[in-house]
């Protein structure tokens, strides 16, 4: 492996996704690779403050304003710190990226999912992820993972949520090369084994 990776993690709001980026992280350190963890929104510095307005802004937000952010802080991550550290030879591990605004944005807030997916195109310029892991989990037991303290997004409700899950669902369908799935309901050790295995295959395979 001379060039680095790119994986992406997906899935609802209390699906587990950062627990299992967060253990994979120390598995493959332990292997030896050079492991970089980050996530949309608001990996950085500018991100950090459209982060904020996305999740805790307390007005209105349009959802082409809320689309537009989005896209805003992808751009910026893509460009400034995903790109150069995969050219680093780095493992990039993000929770969260271009999956997460179709599902989101597209099935959830029913906008229109084939602009969405060229709109995306232009904020990451290029880049795909080698491998896309989508933690999929049922709706209400998201939902009582995430408990009472909810940011904007996670405060929108049981039927978006679920369109987001259906959607992710249909990306899975579309991209079964690149986006594996994986039963999040099981406990974390029976994910964590699923989420390794995967992972070891995309790497043997490079
Ligand atoms: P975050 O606290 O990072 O949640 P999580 O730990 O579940 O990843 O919040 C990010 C929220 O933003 C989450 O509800 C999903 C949403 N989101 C979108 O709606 N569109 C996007 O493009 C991205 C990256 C995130």
């Amino acid at each position: 492996m001379n060039k680095g990776l790119f994986i992406t993690f997906e899935g609802a709001d209390g699906s587990g996704k950062t627990t299992q980026l967060n253990l994979i992280k120390n598995f493959l350190e332990e292997k030896g690779f050079e492991v970089v963890v980050t996530r949309e929104p608001g990996a950085l510095d500018l991100g950090k403050k459209i982060r904020e307005i996305l999740l805790h802004y307390d007005g209105v937000v349009a959802d082409r304003c809320e689309l537009f952010l989005f896209l805003a802080d992808r751009a910026q991550h893509v460009e400034t710190f995903i790109k150069p550290n995969i050219e680093q030879g780095k493992i990039v591990l993000c929770d969260r990226h271009t999956d997460s605004t179709v599902a989101y944005q597209g099935y959830g807030r029913g906008q229109d999912v084939k602009l969405l997916k060229d709109l995306n195109k232009l904020a990451v310029n290029n880049l795909t992820p080698d491998l896309t892991l989508l933690f999929d989990v049922s709706t209400e037991v998201a939902q009582q993972r995430v408990g009472n303290e909810k940011d904007r997004m996670e405060a929108i409700g049981l039927e978006f949520h679920k369109k987001v899950r259906n959607g992710y669902l249909e990306l899975q369908k579309e991209n079964p090369e690149r986006i594996k799935l994986i039963n999040a309901n099981n406990s974390i050790e029976t994910v964590f084994e699923d989420t390794k295995n995967i992972i070891i295959n995309l790497i043997e395979e490079k």
